[in-house]
């Protein structure tokens, strides 16, 4: 059986274990999460040549329906075309630099310029400039036309990338297609959408999701829930994964081995097993999840679950994309975290949460996005049961970073818990060779 193939010929992700890269046990430079310099390399080199996660295709389902993506100094807006297709360009008009729409969503004829009432059509194109006579080299539409931005979709969700010769979306994404296509993403809805203004760079903050190796000390309320110790890593061309497995205890926590009373009342009863009736052993609780979930929460949310093995309908199957995605899969539902950095301040970041639940039958209103500033307060409620996770995690991150700055520490002394940190700043000196900085 070819891996990503089922017998029935239904994709599935694939399971096995990739071979562990040898990537070395130097400290990572803590300079690149300081320096301006770095952050304008990061500019230059890298955010110009990566694929994006823009948004989502639903937002954008009729001719002339855009949404923006703000990312360092760009802004790219994404338009639905009147032939289906969707288009992205800098969000700038060619007359005097105008931002030309507001960063958000809307749905629009044409696009008019504030400044001088300029106009493009949904395609881009030049439509009209006002007084065109009075200009002695003429507004050719051919050349005034907005910057086009390669654009392209998977998962339900549309992608750009600032390169004109980029290598195309999928070759990008490589395994993630194959591992990811049988969540359906392109079902989910959006039950919540923040974003959250941190203190720190983005790499501090997509390095703290990319292991398990601190969930003793940030989250030690969750040792009776989840399995911390025994998370199986795999890295891939650029982007990687842990498979974190949920509803049992942690080897560290004295419930081990056992149902613990939060794996009864909160794993057991959200998948709509009776908690007090339920008299299996520990090992017996993922199967009795996986099998709720099929059969009582698939048919209830429109969903159908069975190209999932049942692993990936109770653990957590944490995907990252290089460089700034991080999923938190759950079969059913989905945390997607988006890091994108500050215009200008390597100290500054911008966090976006996305809250995702499969239920194409349900009509789910799509929430405005809400704006948060990072507080030691920051409690961000309701996020199905992650508000208070997200919390602990943001807490941490202006702490890592103001430490980082400190003549007292040297560099990141990262554990092989960590490999995904390693690797990820390994791919990141592929785009930004350490010898530039
Ligand atoms: S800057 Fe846009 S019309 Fe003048
Ligand atoms: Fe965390």
């Amino acid at each position: 059986m070819v891996s990503g193939e089922s017998a029935g010929g239904r994709v599935r992700t694939p399971l096995e274990r990739a071979p562990v890269p040898e990537l070395g046990t130097e400290l990572i430079p803590k300079e690149r999460y300081l320096s301006r310099d770095y952050a304008e390399e990061e500019h230059r080199r890298l955010w110009s040549r990566v694929w994006h996660l823009a948004g989502f295709e639903r937002d954008i389902l009729e001719s002339g329906d855009y949404l923006t993506y703000e990312i360092g100094r760009e802004s790219i807006l994404v338009v639905r075309q009147a032939s289906g297709g969707v288009a992205a360009f800098h969000n700038v008009c060619q007359h005097r630099g105008t931002r030309l729409v507001e960063p958000g969503r809307g749905s629009a004829r044409s696009f008019t310029c504030q400044f001088h009432a300029w106009r493009y059509g949904i395609d881009g194109a030049l439509e009209r400039a006002l007084d065109p006579e009075t200009f002695s080299q003429g507004c050719p539409a051919e050349s005034l036309g907005l910057t086009p931005v390669l654009a392209d979709c998977w998962g339900g969700f549309v992608w750009v990338n600032l390169d004109p010769a980029a290598d195309p979306l999928r070759r990008y994404l490589d395994v993630i297609p194959e591992h990811l296509d049988p969540y359906h993403f392109e079902e989910m809805s959006i039950l919540n959408e923040y974003t959250i203004e941190i203190e720190c760079n983005w790499k501090t903050s997509m390095d703290a999701f990319h292991e398990a190796y601190h969930i003793l000390g940030t989250h030690p309320d969750t040792l009776d829930v989840n399995d911390d110790v025994n998370v199986p890593i795999d890295c891939y061309r650029r982007h990687s994964r842990m498979l974190l497995k949920l509803g049992v205890a942690s080897p560290r926590h004295a419930e081990y081995g056992k149902v613990s009373k939060r794996i009864r009342e909160h794993f057991l009863a959200t998948a709509g097993i009776d908690p007090e009736s339920f008299e299996g052993e520990a090992s017996e609780v993922r199967p009795a999840i996986a099998r709720a979930v099929r059969e009582i929460q698939g048919p209830a949310l429109g969903a159908d679950f069975s190209e999932l093995d049942d692993a990936q309908l109770v653990d957590d199957f944490h995907y990252s994309v290089f460089p700034n995605l991080t999923f938190n899969i759950f079969g059913r539902s989905a945390w997607l975290f988006r890091h994108r950095p500050h215009p200008t301040d390597p100290d500054r970041m911008y966090f976006d949460f996305f809250n995702l639940l499969r239920a194409p039958k349900a009509r789910i209103a799509r929430p405005e996005r809400e704006f948060h500033v990072a507080t030691d307060e920051l409690l961000l409620e309701p996020v199905g049961g992650g508000g208070e996770l997200l919390a602990q995690d943001t807490y941490n991150l202006p702490r890592i970073q103001r430490g980082m700055h400190s003549a007292g520490f040297r560099g990141l002394h990262l554990g092989n818990q960590e490999i995904r940190i390693r690797h990820f700043h390994a791919t990141l000196n592929e785009y930004i060779p350490p010898e530039r900085t």
